[in-house]
């Protein structure tokens, strides 16, 4: 496929982009729920329950996150963006920080940031990279034991819904990297996309997706190796 006929590319992207970077994926054989109980770590009653507990599952994990370089797959999407004659954008199911390390700049976190924090008191967000705890106190409001991480948990409302909906109508082509396709309403975009009936839907994963069948085309392997190689043939 080339990029003559093509205006926009919207990119679904899931844990499995960052993999190869060393972070964990979540579903798959020894993924980060066959560890934790997704209950106890990523809800708000969860957080409600036991909120030592939560806090250090997102501490390990944002520091994890701080010696995890972006692959080759982050890359080649920035290199899309970079050098596509078009509107390239990233909405990412993952709270990881590689595609910005990637050199991606349109980039919507629809499950947040794990280098962000959120006060349940103010709702202020900022950036944080050190540990949280329950002790520490709003840097905004002052408060103590309301700073969680700036992260969608389930039964949580995924964010900027407002803004891929506008970008999924206008795209006429859709890839999804690297997700199970277990998660709404991220897992419903590709069928979004074929009722509007303009864009063409990639997937490329390790393996066939729950919402495999309902793409036009999909390409299995690992992204480090099929997402340059389809970058490539975009730009080409
Ligand atoms: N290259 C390409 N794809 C890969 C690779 C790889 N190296 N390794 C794994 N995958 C694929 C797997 O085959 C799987 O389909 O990545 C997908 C990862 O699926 P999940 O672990 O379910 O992760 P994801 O789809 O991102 O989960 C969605 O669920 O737990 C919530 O909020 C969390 O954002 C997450 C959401």
């Amino acid at each position: 496929m080339s990029s003559k006929s093509i205006n926009a590319i919207v990119i679904l992207t899931g844990a499995g982009i960052s993999a190869e970077s060393g972070l964990g994926t979540f579903r798959d054989k020894d993924g980060i729920w066959t560890k934790v109980n997704l209950e106890d770590v990523a809800t708000p009653e969860g957080f409600a329950r036991d909120p030592v507990m939560v806090h250090e599952f997102y501490n390990s994990r944002r520091q994890n996150l701080q010696n995890a370089e972006p692959n080759a797959a982050h890359k080649a999407l920035a290199r899309l963006e970079a050098e596509f004659d078009g509107d390239v954008t990233i909405v990412t199911q993952n709270v990881d920080d590689l595609h910005e390390k990637g050199g991606s700049k349109n980039i919507i976190h629809m499950h947040g940031e794990l280098l962000k924090i959120r006060c349940g008191n103010c709702g202020s967000v900022r950036e944080w990279l050190q540990d949280l705890s329950q002790d520490i106190p709003c840097p905004a409001c002052n408060t103590h034991g309301f700073l969680r991480p700036h992260v969608v948990w389930f039964g949580e409302m995924p964010l900027l819904l407002c803004d891929i909906e506008p970008a999924l109508s206008n795209c006429d082509l859709f890839l999804s990297i690297g997700t199970s396709g277990n998660v709404y309403p991220a897992a419903s975009y590709v069928s979004q996309v074929r009722q509007l009936g303009r864009a063409r839907s990639v997937e490329l994963n390790l393996e066939p997706s729950e919402g495999a069948t309902l793409f036009d085309e999909c390409i299995h392997g690992p992204a480090t190796e099929i997402v340059p190689a389809f970058v490539d043939q975009l730009l080409a």
